[in-house]
């Protein structure tokens, strides 16, 4: 497999798309922000099962970061011509409290990182007439959050991203598709309350909350070569909560 690159790739559901895709071969370079520790006793972890993973870390919230942290695979590794945009900043605000660094850095990161990430590995990815990308919406990007207004426009902006690019590499070998979760057995909804995580599970028709792996793997079936005749697509992996009522 190709060379794939992914942001936020050291934890949570990135951690799990990260192990996911090494498995099925090729080097993975994972993006993360701060936490040098973490990201080096994942990459050993990675690499006491096999797996060829680097870590890398960028804030990709500075545009020269994530120009830098792209050149900085690409000399070490070779072209990278699968991306996923899987990192992502949610900072809840009621509307009135929501101010406009808030808002700027929402999608300064969310947004605006996936697409310079995106450009920056393009000219390469048009010179083979390859390329797979997949940016991690949300389920807060369609449906909507009283407290998540940045986050769920900034949402809601990566699909219009994903069409956009879809479209400007449909003729060119290159696929972009969106994968949007639901609700999923990470840090943040492990710290809440039992009460809290059963109202969840509740509004999901499959009944509970997903596994990192299973999100995972839609993303693997994404990046395959042989996934070249589907792009544009807005995938919901949410136990079919984005169904509505
Ligand atoms: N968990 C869910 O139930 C759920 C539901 C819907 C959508 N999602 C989306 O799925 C994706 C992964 O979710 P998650 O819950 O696993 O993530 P998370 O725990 O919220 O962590 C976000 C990831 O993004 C990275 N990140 C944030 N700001 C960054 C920056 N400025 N520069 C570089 N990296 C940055 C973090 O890296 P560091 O660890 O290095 O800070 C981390 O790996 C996100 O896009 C999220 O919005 C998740």
């Amino acid at each position: 497999m190709p060379t794939c690159i992914v942001t936020g790739g050291t934890r949570g559901i990135g951690a799990a798309i990260t192990r996911r895709v090494a498995r099925e071969g090729g080097h993975v370079a994972a993006i993360y922000r701060a936490d040098d520790r973490a990201a080096r006793a994942f990459a050993t972890d990675a690499a006491a099962d096999g797996l060829d993973v680097s870590v890398h870390r960028a804030d990709l919230a500075h545009v020269d970061a994530c120009r830098s942290v792209v050149t900085e695979i690409v000399d070490r590794w070779g072209p990278a011509p699968h991306l996923v945009n899987n990192h992502g900043v949610l900072r809840e605000a009621r509307v009135v409290d929501t101010t406009v660094e808030l808002w700027d850095h929402s999608f300064g990161v969310n947004v605006r990182a996936a697409f310079v990430l995106a450009q920056a590995l393009w000219p390469a990815m048009e010179s083979a007439r390859y390329g797979r990308l997949v940016n991690i919406g949300s389920v807060t990007g369609t449906t909507g959050n009283p407290k998540q207004a940045a986050y769920g426009a900034s949402k809601a902006a990566l699909i219009g991203l994903t069409r956009s690019l879809a479209r400007a590499g449909a003729r060119k070998g290159i696929t972009v598709n969106c994968v949007v979760p639901g609700v999923y057995e990470t840090d943040m909804t492990n710290q809440m309350s039992q009460d809290d995580q059963k109202v969840i599970a509740d509004m999901i028709p499959l009944g509970r909350r997903g596994r990192p792996d299973e999100l995972a793997h839609v993303v693997a079936m994404l990046l395959h070569p042989d996934a070249a005749y589907v792009t544009g697509a807005v995938l919901q992996v949410d136990g079919g909560l984005g169904m509505g009522e």
